[in-house]
């Protein structure tokens, strides 16, 4: 079968929306001859999701963060900032590798808000936790790379990891607790356990850890999720850019795992367990899914290695009709694979202990997506669909650790690089961001399929399923493509998507409000320029995802990632993260193209989590 045109896409998607969104019902009414408007307008009734109530910012090549007329933003808890009563922040980054260690990471990412008292849905307290994804080490000290030392490691690897704050409203303003005892840093050095199938298999031992049963610290930390049980899931995503191989021979596996001769981190001079060809296991320690209990700030993390190891971006929970639970995460790297995990047993609502090594037993599954609208779980389990040892899968420790060649195998669809993945608050339907790929099509890569329906696409999408009988643990779905991202003004018709409203590129942060409003946080690697020309510094939008109507909400500082959203449980605080303001200054220190959230000349830009709130106290976006 030929590729699809951009029009017959259309028409699938459109076709399938009604199923999506009706089901049955749809097909009666196009039995019945209603029209496809009376539907759509019959959902969306249904779904009584609000209309959006803000008037949308223009896009935005200022150094600032723009919010819409009635809203307020502000500078809430940025790089070095103390994560409690410890060292405060020295703009000239003299703090140590200590005080680091105490104080906000850099790039921060994913974030989420917990209520307290736990499982409460107190809007005006609560814990924020988030990840700091990577760094920029010219930033980080006083004299940027031009020297590197054991000091300096330290103070890089205490400066990537999560943060737990404690965050309260009082008299309407929103400030970190200080000090708190639920404040926490996790590090690139913290101890951790390691969970499920691959827990002391002969590919995670090694010289420090000969049982394979602990790993020092998590990096790389990029999305997240969170458990019905109260408990923190950070996703480790480009772990890679952390090792180094400088003999340069990766096996054929390894080079999946884009191992490097070289790491611009340098950790490896300092800390050996960073060479690949001095410690080969210990890159196989990291790509994991981490999951902490914030409420306990002496938890031990445990890396759980039943969801598989690749470039970990989300992993947003929901439970199947049985109990059981049911996450979803992305590889987000180009032509890789959805996966869908389900735990073995069902969630206990009654006995929060009885969860606590739920995700170490279940079902791993990647996703392929047929040209029809159809779908289908294939399960990643040793001896089925070819995972065996005639075909180079020892066990299904080694199917986890090498999670991308399973998906590969058993055929699942390359995808255009998988980032955030959310779930409907209403419907159930599961909404996957697709950010870019634009080597899609060009000569020795995949072309185009109906889910990645664009060569050299720039632009990414959003495609979104419904699992079979609305239960998460189906092995069949239907999907549709929610939103095609796109520039209306490029001269090539393929590249101006099918947006309603205002136009966006490179979805990653997706979140849906309590309302069922959905939120996109973008990611253009490097804004204003080439494709980009026409849409600005990254942006926050929301979507009314039943009339597909987008409204932008946020405009970002010069060179920053819109990511990290949360929102309280009543929807009128929002907090979102800005993240590598001034990314790809052509110098850093000398001449950065962004001085936030300082504004003043020759400062060094911070990533940060803002705080949003509407003037009037209502909720976000309505
Ligand atoms: Fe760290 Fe895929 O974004
Ligand atoms: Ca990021
Ligand atoms: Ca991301
Ligand atoms: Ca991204």
């Amino acid at each position: 079968m030929g590729q699809p045109t951009l029009d017959e896409l259309a028409t699938l998607r459109w076709s399938r929306r009604d199923v999506l969104k009706l089901g049955a019902a749809s097909s009666l009414a196009r039995l019945v001859g209603l029209s496809q408007t009376a539907c759509t307008t019959m959902g969306g009734a249904a779904r009584g999701t609000p209309a959006l109530g803000f008037k949308s910012v223009p896009i935005s090549s200022a150094d600032t963060v723009v919010v819409p007329e009635g809203y307020t933003s502000r500078v809430f808890f940025a790089w070095g900032d103390p994560v409690s009563d410890g060292p405060l922040f020295k703009p000239d980054a003299s703090n140590t590798s200590d005080d680091q260690a105490l104080q906000a990471g850099m790039h921060h990412d994913g974030m989420n808000f917990f209520p307290l008292p736990p499982g409460s849905n107190n809007a005006d307290h609560g814990l924020l936790v988030l990840n700091h994804e990577y760094l920029d080490q010219r930033l980080l000290y006083p004299d940027a790379m031009k020297t590197w030392s054991a000091e300096k490691l330290l103070k890089a690897q205490n400066a990537v990891g999560c943060a737990v704050i404690e965050v309260k409203r009082e008299a309407g303003q929103w400030k970190v607790v200080r000090p708190s005892p639920y404040a926490r840093r996790i590090t690139s050095r913290t101890p951790m356990a390691i969970g499920g199938p691959a827990r002391g298999s002969a590919l995670m031992r090694t010289a420090a850890d000969p049982a394979g049963v602990e790993v020092l610290g998590t990096h790389s930390n990029c999305a997240n999720g969170f458990t019905p049980w109260g408990t923190y899931l950070t996703c480790e995503e480009n772990i890679h850019s952390h090792f180094a191989q400088p003999t340069g021979k990766p096996t054929a596996r390894q080079t999946r795992y884009r191992v490097w001769p070289s790491s611009g981190y340098r950790w490896h001079e300092f800390d050996e367990r960073f060479n690949i060809d001095k410690h080969p296991n210990e890159f196989n320690r990291f790509g994991w899914i981490v999951e902490f209990d914030p409420f306990d700030p002496t938890s031990k993390p445990v890396k759980r290695t039943a969801l598989g190891r690749c470039a970990h971006e989300s992993a947003f929970h929901t439970l199947a009709t049985d109990g059981r639970v049911v996450i979803y995460t992305g590889d987000d790297a180009r032509f890789e694979y959805i996966y869908k995990f389900v735990s073995r047993d069902a969630y206990n609502p009654k006995d929060r202990a009885a969860n606590r090594d739920l995700l170490d037993h279940g079902t791993l599954y990647a996703g392929k997506f047929h040209a029809d609208g159809a779908g289908t779980w294939l399960p990643l389990v040793h001896g089925q669909l070819g995972l065996t040892a005639a075909n180079g899968f020892a066990d299904q420790a080694d199917v986890l650790v090498h999670v991308k060649l399973a998906g590969e195998h058993v055929g699942a669809t390359k995808m255009d690089r998988p980032e955030w993945i959310v779930i409907h608050p209403k419907t159930g339907e599961v909404y996957a961001s697709l950010t870019n790929n634009s080597q899609r099509g060009t000569e020795g890569k995949a072309g185009k399929d109906a889910a990645n329906p664009r060569d050299k696409n720039v632009y990414g999408q959003i495609v979104r399923w419904r699992e079979a009988g609305n239960d998460a643990a189906a092995t069949s779905f239907n999907w549709d493509l929610f939103v095609l991202a796109g520039d209306p003004a490029h001269p090539d018709p393929a590249q101006r998507g099918n947006i309603k409203g205002d136009a966006f590129a490179c979805p990653d942060t997706l979140r849906f409000a309590p309302d069922g409003t959905l939120w996109i946080g973008t990611d253009i690697g490097i804004p204003g320029r080439g494709d980009y020309v026409n849409l600005g510094n990254n942006q926050l939008l929301a979507v009314d995802s039943v009339s597909g109507q987008v409204r932008r909400f946020l405009t970002g500082p010069r060179g920053c990632e819109i990511t990290g959203l949360t929102f309280t449980p009543d929807g009128k605080t929002a907090f979102v993260n800005i993240q590598h303001p001034g990314e790809f200054s052509e110098d850093r220190q000398a001449d950065p193209i962004s001085n936030w959230p300082s504004g003043a000349a020759g400062a060094r830009p911070r990533s940060a989590t803002i705080v949003i709130t509407r003037d009037d106290g209502g909720v976000i976006g309505t």
